[in-house]
């Protein structure tokens, strides 16, 4: 077997950073190096103590967890209870406070020591706001040729937040500009992949049936997330936007990428927090983003069945 892959989790859980949690704490081919959180979904006390939980669920004593940015790098903070809830991960009930604490050492010295003491094979995964990814850039810019890929759950040609952008890359599309121009290896998993994921009501069945705590946190997870999508967007269920990156990192030929220039609207009115992907190089500028825009849905949920399965 393939040596596992180095990572760390930057995000703001959220109900679909847990599940992208629990595939990568249960596969072997991934090992957690750190989580660090940011604010996005919630305030950062919240999706820190997020954090902290699933991390007493899933026995993650060892993994450091580092808390991170509280604000954007230049705009006011936006959070989307009306999706998570007030906690961020409303649905099931979790011992008010966890077991495990956080580590003394800000996110971003953290997310700079690991990757500088890595041999070029370590995967930044931000799954929420790029704040903490642009302000390690920002500080160490020698980390940016040591990172193996940066594999993050934003953007898309569409948005959720606005008609135009999606939520991660709107909260700071100042720190998103700053990762997408960086020169790292970018690996884009946009809305045109996630809204791929949409759990079927067979696979809710499927899960609900597995029968063990992790699985049983995953159905009310799945029940309370398919709500608020249906309440807010009308769908019938919630993409797991979050888990497409570590199932890339998995298994890559779930998925299929093309090579598009990306880059970011930070001035626009009605545009700000766009990712302007050039699907069609009209630009004509280099590409600088691996960008998914096709997956194998049975082989996706087959993964994370197994996953909840203890498979
Ligand atoms: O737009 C979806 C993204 O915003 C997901 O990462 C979700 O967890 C929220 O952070
Ligand atoms: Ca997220």
């Amino acid at each position: 077997m393939q040596k596992p892959k180095k990572i760390i989790l930057d995000c703001d859980p959220g109900h679909d950073d847990a599940i992208a949690m629990i595939l990568a704490a249960s596969n072997p081919h991934i090992q957690l190096e750190a989580i660090t959180t940011v604010a996005g979904n919630v305030e950062l006390e919240k999706t820190t103590l997020n954090a902290l939980r699933m991390c007493d669920i899933l026995g993650l004593e060892d993994i450091p967890v580092a808390r991170g940015a509280e604000q954007p790098l230049v705009r006011e903070r936006e959070i989307a209870p009306t999706i998570h809830g007030k906690t961020g991960l409303d649905g099931p009930i979790f011992p008010e406070v966890p077991k495990k604490a956080v580590v003394d050492q800000h996110a971003v010295d953290v997310i700079i020591e690991k990757v500088m003491a890595s041999n070029d094979d370590i995967y930044l995964v931000p799954t929420g706001p790029l704040t903490n990814i642009a302000l390690a850039i920002q500080k160490e810019p020698k980390i940016v040729e040591k990172i193996r890929e940066v594999v993050l759950m934003g953007g898309g040609t569409f948005g959720n937040w606005t008609p135009t952008a999606e939520f991660n890359i709107y909260v700071d599309a100042e720190a998103a500009d700053i990762v997408f121009k960086s020169g790292a290896s970018v690996t884009m998993f946009g809305l045109d992949i996630t809204h791929q994921t949409i759990a079927s009501e067979a696979i809710l069945k499927q899960i609900s049936e597995i029968g063990n705590p992790v699985s049983h946190l995953v159905s009310e997870l799945l029940i309370y997330f398919s709500k608020s999508y249906k309440q807010v967007f009308g769908f019938d269920g919630a993409p797991i936007h979050d888990a497409c990156t570590i199932a890339y990192l998995i298994d890559d030929s779930i998925f299929d990428f093309e090579k598009v220039h990306v880059d970011i609207e930070t001035e626009g009115n009605y545009t700000y927090g766009t990712t302007c992907v050039d699907r069609l190089h009209v630009t004509g500028r280099e590409p600088n983003v691996k960008f998914a825009h096709q997956l194998d849905y049975e082989r996706f949920w087959r993964l994370i069945v197994s996953a909840l399965r203890g498979g």
